[in-house]
């Protein structure tokens, strides 16, 4: 689960631990998600396909994901064939059209200068067309769709759909033998005692009822989402690993707290190549925000961490951790309830330490040591993992 705005590193996380594992399950977004995993000077990027692909598990994409099929076939396009027979779509998965993507842009231009900044991917609309019981899913591309009503909708917010008739012949020969029943193939493989990795995509605070709102996405993203979008049992999430990042980034609008600006940024953004993996964008960068991560964390349940981008900020000098909140003369330790203040709060930072100058070669230095110890005391949690670069080897297991 990522414990952030997104980008903490969860795709790198996966590939290392899907190995465990019989197969890993994406559960929620759709190709918004820009997950990155690098293998030796080769970079995959994947948007739908559970980041488990390189490790030869089965593939799953259950129910909560809004699919976009278009994306899905480039993605399979570029890795290798044995790929799709290890991938199962959920039938009841909702579709992304390119008439979503067109909406989404609609949208954002209404909104005007409070733009939330989405990925124009269309996540927003497919998902509210699912709630408005409107949506076509994946299943329907197989047994016929009746397109009229959500053909009047379209219309009536000025979104052309004549296209769609094609882009469903389209989408219907793209997902074919591929699409099955995600439920029913993680209750399979756990009776045989098999096990599955629930991997999460966006972060806790983009989560649509406990995030930043407005400036979240639009399907939940903590654990507890795990079991309602796959359509497994709460108990089957048993053990939520948090990832963050040793400093937080954001893309898009919105309040963040601890944002740094300047050429400080400027250099974190560099190192540390902090350029959207689906837009291209360059991310907002501030410092770890443990309110904020306390908060992720007790959302979450996670007991365990995953710390990444240490490698960053060894070779920055500055270094602070985001310890309260300072508002309206009084301080504050909590992400609190409406979040209506959060773009008017003023961090209380500390040092108590820094990571200048760390080496990673042969295993945790004393300052990467000591920022774990940090974190598990703030934070009451273990640290289970620490990422000091992007490639698969540099992983430390604590
Ligand atoms: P949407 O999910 O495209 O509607 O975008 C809503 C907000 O979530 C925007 O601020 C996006 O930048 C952000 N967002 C969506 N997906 C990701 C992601 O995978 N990583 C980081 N931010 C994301
Ligand atoms: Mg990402």
């Amino acid at each position: 689960m990522g414990l952030q705005w997104g980008d903490e590193g969860k795709g790198k996380v996966v590939d290392y631990l899907a190995g465990n594992f019989d197969a890993v399950a994406r559960y929620n977004g759709g190709s918004n998600a820009g997950h990155t995993v690098v293998i030796g000077n080769r970079k995959h990027t994947f948007h739908l396909i559970p980041s488990g692909a390189l490790k030869g598990k089965e593939l799953l994409v259950g129910a909560g994901v809004v699919l976009d099929p278009v994306v899905l076939a480039e993605e399979l396009a570029l890795l290798p064939n044995e790929v799709r027979k290890r991938l199962v779509i959920d039938g009841r998965c909702s579709l992304v059209s390119p008439a979503d993507k067109e909406l989404d842009a609609v949208l954002e231009g209404m909104r005007g200068s409070s733009a939330i900044g989405t990925t124009r991917r269309g996540i927003g609309p497919a998902y509210a067309i699912r709630a408005l019981r409107l949506s076509p899913r994946v299943s329907d591309l197989v047994t016929g769709f009746d397109f009229d009503s959500l053909n009047r909708f379209y219309r009536k917010l000025g979104v052309d759909p004549a296209g769609l008739p094609a882009w469903a012949e389209e989408s219907k020969a793209l997902l074919g033998g591929l699409v099955g029943d995600v439920s029913m193939r993680v209750a399979d493989v756990t009776e045989k005692g098999g096990s599955v990795l629930f991997e999460g995509s966006q972060g806790s605070l983009l989560d649509l009822l406990h995030g930043s709102y407005p400036y979240v996405t639009s399907t939940h993203t903590t654990a507890a989402y795990i079991s309602a979008a796959l359509g497994v049992p709460p108990s089957m999430a048993g053990r939520p690993l948090g990832v963050t990042k040793c400093y937080t980034t954001r893309v898009g609008g919105g309040p963040f707290p601890t944002e740094e600006k300047g050429p400080l940024a400027e250099r974190i953004r560099s190192l540390g190549n902090e350029y959207g993996a689906t837009t291209g964008r360059p991310r907002r960068v501030g410092w770890l925000d443990l309110v904020a991560l306390k908060y992720a964390v007790r959302l979450n349940g996670a007991k365990e961490v995953v710390v990444s981008k240490l490698d960053v900020l060894s070779q920055v000098k500055e270094f602070k951790v985001c310890v309260a909140y300072r508002h309206l003369g009084g301080e504050t330790s909590d992400f609190q309830a409406s979040l209506g203040h959060l773009g008017e709060v003023e961090p209380v930072y500390e040092t108590p330490f820094s990571l200048h100058g760390a080496s990673f070669d042969s295993g945790l230095p004393p300052e990467g040591k000591k920022f774990v110890e940090y974190l598990e005391k703030r934070l009451d949690v273990e640290v289970a993992l620490v990422s000091h670069g992007e490639e698969r080897t540099s992983t430390i297991q604590l």
